[in-house]
């Protein structure tokens, strides 16, 4: 039986409003364990990057978040890495432990208004569209990411599927099971925390398959979607992190969707 925890919000741990917003919520999120994204996600993120990108070029992490993967991407490509967050406490967390990235911006009002158009040779964008309420909100984070990057640079996404809604994997769930969720419903979803228990997090359900025609409209190109399996990770992700579970839920439905696109001129 699974402890979900009953936190102090009515989200279950963190304030109500942006999801992962304020000192609770930058504190909570940091305190996950993330191994289905470090089997599934993260790996082949970087993966998808180093195609592209290589020592002493610029990678923006858009929401960044408490910066570890910033720190890990930096560390593995030998990129310049540069955080964005609107949120100054995760800012502060990752100042404080991920020490590999180069420097971090705060996004206001929807602009990293410290970073000029075509910065970068690469962004990551990792969990990020589940904390925005509308499809404008979507459309609004695309459109910076692609003034900050040059023409022809990549774009990396990773996502939660909705449609994987009920299923108890490794460090998720996502929704209730034996419920399906329109574009933009609210979403309860669950993270384990590294002490075993779980975090509760309100999100929304953006289906992966919107996000092509949103990022053409943003001006982006050649869209590719790709849903990493475990057989896959079995190459890509740590093999100690392999070794260490079954993935039962991971082999049925693997929940994570990686979607890259180039910047068009
Ligand atoms: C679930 S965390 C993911 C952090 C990190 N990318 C990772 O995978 O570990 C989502 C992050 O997105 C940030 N965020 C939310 N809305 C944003 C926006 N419109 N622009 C940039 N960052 C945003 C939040 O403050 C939070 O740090």
């Amino acid at each position: 039986m699974s402890d979900w925890s009953q936190g102090s919000g009515p989200s279950g741990g963190a304030p109500e409003g942006a999801a992962w917003s304020g000192h609770e919520g930058a504190r909570a999120f940091a305190a996950v364990e993330a191994a289905t994204d470090w089997l599934l996600g993260y790996p082949f993120v970087l993966r998808e990057l180093a195609g592209h990108i290589g020592a002493g070029q610029v990678l923006v992490d858009y929401g960044c978040g408490p910066g570890k993967v910033a720190d890990h991407a930096a560390r593995v490509l030998g990129a310049r890495v540069l955080g964005a967050d609107t949120s100054p406490e995760m800012l502060d967390l990752a100042r404080a432990s991920a020490t590999a990235v180069a420097e971090y911006h705060l996004v206001e009002d929807g602009r990293v208004t410290d970073l000029p158009d075509g910065c970068a040779d690469a962004v990551m964008c990792n969990h990020v569209l589940a904390s925005l309420p509308t499809e404008d909100a979507l459309l609004g984070v695309f459109t910076e990411i692609r003034r900050l990057l040059r023409p022809d640079a990549p774009l990396v996404l990773l996502t939660t599927d909705p449609a994987c809604s009920g299923t108890e994997y490794a460090s998720l769930r996502i929704g209730e099971p034996g419920e399906s969720y329109a574009p933009g419903d609210p979403v309860t979803v669950r993270l384990r925390r590294t002490d075993g228990s779980w975090q509760e997090m309100r999100n929304h359900a953006w289906p992966v398959g919107l996000h092509p025609a949103l990022l053409e409209r943003a001006r982006f190109r050649d869209v590719v979607q790709h849903r990493p399996s475990v057989d896959e990770a079995l190459a890509v992700a740590a093999p100690d992190l392999v070794a260490a579970r079954p993935w039962s839920a991971e082999r049925a439905a693997p929940p994570l969707v990686i979607t890259t696109a180039l910047a068009a001129r």
